[in-house]
C-alpha cells in the first residue's frame, strides 16, 4: 500500500513515516519545508534503511498536487501539513483559515478526481474547546474553539463529515492528538521550533540548553494537584504508531468515517514535567511562576478508551521516555 504524506518531514509526520516504512508501507511525501528542513528525509532513511521520494511542493498549488497522484498509484492520504502556532494564528487569522483550509479541500478535491478515498487527518484536542469535564471522550463532538488555529481543524473536521455523508465511498479516520512531545530514540528527528517556542517542551529545552534564560510557568493557582496546568503527554513515536493502527483499521473495516482521540489517557502537570525532565537528564531547568496565561484550562486529559477497543493501541511510553528522548534530540542538534 502506497501512502501519501503531507506534512512528512514535520515533527509528527516524520516519525510517522519511520514507523509506516517499518511496517511495510510504501510512502510518498509533499512538503514544502515552511516549517521543516529537507534533511530530514536522510535522517529518516538512515534510521529505517528505506529510501523516500519527497515532493517539495505546496498543497495550496493544486496543479503539483495532481502531478504526484499522476506519478505515483497514491491508495491512501495521511494529511500532516498544516500551520500550528496557537498565537499566531489569532494574529493572522487569514493566513491559517487560507493554508489550513485551501490546501485542504485541494488535496480533496485531487483525490476525488483521482477516485483515492482513503484519508487521515491530524485533529487535535482543542476542537474540544471547554467541555466543562477535564476528561475528553469523543461523543462530547465539537465545542467552541478558542483561536483561528483550533477552528481551522473544527471545520476541517465538519468539511470530512459533509464528504462522507455525500459520498460513503470514502474511509476517513480522525485523529485527535493530546500534546505530542518526545523525539525518536535514535536522536535523529524531532521538534525543531523556530525563535521562542509557545509550548512547554521546546520551551524546557531552550532554557535546558542555556539558550533561553528561564522558563516560565503560566500559573500555580489553578484547581489542580500542584496548582499547574495539567496535559496529557503522549510520546511522539506512540502517536505515529496510532496512525499506524488507524490505517490498518481502515484496510481492514474499509468504507467508513472513524474519529479517535491519540492520548495517554493521564494528565501531568507543569511540575511534574518539569521535576521529571530534570530527574532523568540530571539538568536543572531555571523557571518562574508568572501569570496565567490567557486561553488556558486548568486540566484537560484523553479519553483513549475507544482507540484501544477498536485499533488495539496505546501508548507505551512513560513520561520519563518524552524527557529523555526529547533532551536527547537538542543535545545532538546542538552538537
Ligand atoms: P509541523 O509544523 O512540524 O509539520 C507540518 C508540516 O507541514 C511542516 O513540515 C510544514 O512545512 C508542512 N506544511 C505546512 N503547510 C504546507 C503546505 N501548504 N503545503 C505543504 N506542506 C505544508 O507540525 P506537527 O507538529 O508535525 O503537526 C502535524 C499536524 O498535526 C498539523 O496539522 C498540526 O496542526 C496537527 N497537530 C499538532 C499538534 C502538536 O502539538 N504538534 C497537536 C495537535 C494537532
Ligand atoms: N506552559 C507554561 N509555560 C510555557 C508554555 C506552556 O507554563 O512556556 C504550560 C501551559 O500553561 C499549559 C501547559 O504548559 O498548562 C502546556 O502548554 P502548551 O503550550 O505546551 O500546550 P497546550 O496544551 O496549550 O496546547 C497544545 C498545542 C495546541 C493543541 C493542544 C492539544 O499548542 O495546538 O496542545 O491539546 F491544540
Amino acid at each position: 500500500m502506497r501512502i501519501l504524506v503531507t506534512g512528512g518531514l514535520g515533527f509528527i509526520g516524520s516519525h510517522t513515516l519511520v514507523e509506516l516504512l517499518e511496517n511495510g508501507y510504501e510512502v510518498i511525501v509533499l512538503d514544502n519545508l515552511y516549517n521543516s528542513e529537507a534533511k530530514v528525509k536522510e535522517k529518516i532513511e538512515k534510521i529505517t534503511g528505506k529510501n523516500i521520494k519527497v515532493y517539495t511542493e505546496d498543497l495550496l498549488n493544486k496543479e503539483s498536487i495532481e502531478k504526484i497522484f499522476d506519478e505515483n498509484k497514491i491508495d491512501g492520504v495521511i494529511h500532516f501539513a498544516g500551520y500550528k502556532a496557537v498565537g499566531e494564528s489569532v494574529k493572522k487569522p487569514l493566513m491559517y483559515y487560507h493554508n489550513n483550509l485551501m490546501s485542504t479541500i485541494n488535496l480533496l478535491e485531487i483525490m476525488k478526481d483521482k477516485n483515492v478515498k482513503s484519508f487521515i487527518f491530524s485533529s487535535s484536542a482543542t476542537i474540544y474547546g471547554d467541555p466543562g469535564t477535564p476528561k475528553y471522550v469523543e461523543e462530547l463532538g465539537r465545542g467552541k474553539t478558542t483561536n483561528p488555529y483550533g477552528t481551522t481543524k473544527a471545520m476541517i473536521e465538519q468539511i470530512l463529515e459533509d464528504l462522507y455523508i455525500s459520498d460513503n465511498e470514502w474511509s476517513i479516520s480522525i485523529l485527535r492528538y493530546f500534546n505530542p512531545i518526545g523525539a525518536h530514540s535514535s536522536g535523529l528527528i524531532g521538534e525543531k521550533p523556530n525563535g521562542i517556542p509557545n509550548n512547554l517542551m521546546p520551551y524546557i529545552l531552550k532554557v535546558a540548553s542555556h539558550e533561553l534564560e528561564i522558563l516560565n510557568v503560566f500559573g500555580n493557582d489553578y484547581d489542580t494537584p500542584d496548582g499547574t496546568g495539567v496535559r496529557d503527554y503522549i510520546h511522539v513515536v506512540d502517536l505515529a504508531k496510532g496512525h499506524v493502527s488507524a490505517l490498518k483499521k481502515i484496510e481492514e473495516l474499509g468504507k467508513g468515517l472513524y474519529v479517535y482521540n491519540l492520548g495517554s489517557g493521564r494528565g501531568y502537570s507543569v511540575l511534574e514535567l518539569i521535576n521529571t525532565f530534570e530527574r532523568v537528564n540530571g539538568i536543572k531547568v531555571n523557571y518562574k511562576i508568572v501569570e496565567r496565561r490567557a486561553g488556558d484550562l486548568a486540566e484537560y486529559y484523553a479519553d483513549s478508551s475507544k482507540a484501544l477497543k477498536e485499533l488495539g493501541w496505546k501508548t507505551e511510553k512513560t513520561l520519563e521516555d518524552m524527557c529523555r528522548d526529547s533532551w536527547n534530540f537538542m543535545k545532538k542538534e546542538i552538537g
